[in-house]
């Protein structure tokens, strides 16, 4: 996003505490503050056109068929807070789950399994973001529910990437898993905009661990965080061989 490097640590703790700190008080301060910074960061390339990734977007804004300002500023939100959070939580689950499975590390570590397979698998299973939410405009049936004009409805992603209807064994981890149609990354007009970059991330992570790693070992009890929307491992204590 071009923000200035000083800038980085900063942002990625505001957005971590924005969506998962026990505190309402620091949540709600430090989304505050992040559309705070992001404001500033609009009226200021205003008047340098410095930053490319927000005068690209402020030019659509200004040609009429784009974005008003408050809306540059939910956008840029958006962008980090999604990409902050979910891929490293996909990392550390997929890390987790092949310590416990050595059998599932081998196969993709004696070349049995591609990466970019297992990267499927470790998202299917490992849910980053838990649910989305939608508010029904017209009345609809979902399954046996009656949904009302104006009701919401929220899917749990970690419920439907283990529908027995769509996945053979959902509770088996099985990186060599084929035709996975997880939905961690949503569906349909607001689908992931980063999936590709988190796919390619998570590709990378498992080919370096093939190259630089035979054996990974917990040595300690993992840590989650308590948040009911970017769900995922604080800290993980491994040993890498
Ligand atoms: C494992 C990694 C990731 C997971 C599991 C994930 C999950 C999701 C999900 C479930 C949605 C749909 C939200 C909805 O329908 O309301 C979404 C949207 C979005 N994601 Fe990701 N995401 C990941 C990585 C990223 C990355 C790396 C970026 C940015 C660099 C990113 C940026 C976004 C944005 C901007 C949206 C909103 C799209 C829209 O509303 O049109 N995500 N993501």
């Amino acid at each position: 996003m071009g923000l200035p490097r000083a800038d980085w640590a900063w942002i990625g703790e505001k957005t971590t505490e924005a969506f998962e700190s026990p505190s309402e008080v620091r949540r709600i301060t430090a989304n505050s503050e992040i559309f705070k910074y992001f404001y500033d960061l609009v009226r200021e390339n205003r008047r340098t056109g410095a930053n490319e990734f927000v005068s690209g977007l402020t030019a659509r804004a200004g040609s009429g068929s784009g974005l008003t300002d408050e809306e540059l500023v939910f956008n840029f939100a958006g962008i980090l807070a999604g990409g902050n959070e979910t891929t490293r939580y996909t990392l550390a689950a997929l890390t987790l789950e092949l310590a416990r499975h050595p059998d599932q590390w081998r196969r993709i570590a004696e070349g049995e399994v591609d990466p970019s397979v297992a990267t499927e698998e470790g998202l299917r299973w490992s849910v980053p973001g838990m649910h989305v939410m939608r508010t029904a405009t017209e009345a609809v049936r979902v399954g046996d529910a009656e949904v009302a004009p104006g009701e919401r409805v929220v899917t749990w992603i970690g419920s439907a990437n283990r529908d027995p209807e769509v996945f053979d064994a959902p509770d088996v981890f099985d990186v060599g898993r084929t035709g996975n149609r997880h939905v961690s990354f949503g569906a349909g007009r607001h689908v992931c905009l980063g999936s590709r970059l988190a796919r390619l991330e998570i590709t990378a992570y498992l080919r370096a661990l093939r190259g630089m790693v035979t054996s990974v070992e917990l040595n300690g009890p993992p840590r989650y965080n308590g948040s009911n929307f970017t769900w995922g491992l604080n800290e993980l204590p491994a040993v890498l061989s």
